[in-house]
């Protein structure tokens, strides 16, 4: 699948049939006591769509950073969640919720890295890693 078609098929159509419900993902909340995550740790959230996980992790006080190719499903999930947000542009795209630490950056993931981005203490990876082609996986 090209990256374009994520708009084409799914967010522009409003169909999201990878079971989005506005709740974080049952293994976050079956986990949450075993991950060992810091507090306030900073978590990296690639292809993030519009994640409900986010916001149940940001409640946590962690900071979330997450990368999303598709503006439609960053400004839904802005949207959805009632998030008054600034959008600022430095070479890519940025969305910074105002209440919650919850900032997105609208991009390929291939086009960002560190230097962009930071380091992190974690990532939460849910549907992110299987929607890269094969091909690209190891890049
Ligand atoms: C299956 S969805 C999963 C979304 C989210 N992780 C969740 O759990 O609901 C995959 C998302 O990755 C985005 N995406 C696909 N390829 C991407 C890429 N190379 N860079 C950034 N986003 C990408 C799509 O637009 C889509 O929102």
């Amino acid at each position: 699948m090209e990256l374009k078609d994520w708009d084409r098929l799914f967010w522009k159509r409003n169909f999201i049939p990878w079971d989005f419900v506005p709740k974080p993902h049952n293994h976050l909340l079956r986990y949450d006591n075993e991950i060992g995550l810091k507090r306030n740790s900073r978590i990296f959230v690639p292809l993030c769509g519009m994640s409900g996980d986010m916001i149940w992790l940001a409640n946590k006080g962690h900071e979330i950073v997450g990368i999303e190719y598709s503006e439609v499903a960053i400004r839904k999930f802005f949207n959805i969640n009632k998030l008054e947000h600034q959008i600022y542009k430095t070479d890519l795209q940025v969305y910074k919720a105002n209440n919650l630490n919850i900032t997105i950056y609208q991009s390929n993931i291939f086009n960002v890295d560190e230097g962009i981005l930071g380091k992190f203490d974690a990532i939460w990876d849910r549907a992110a890693f299987t929607s890269i082609p094969s091909q690209d996986r190891t890049r």
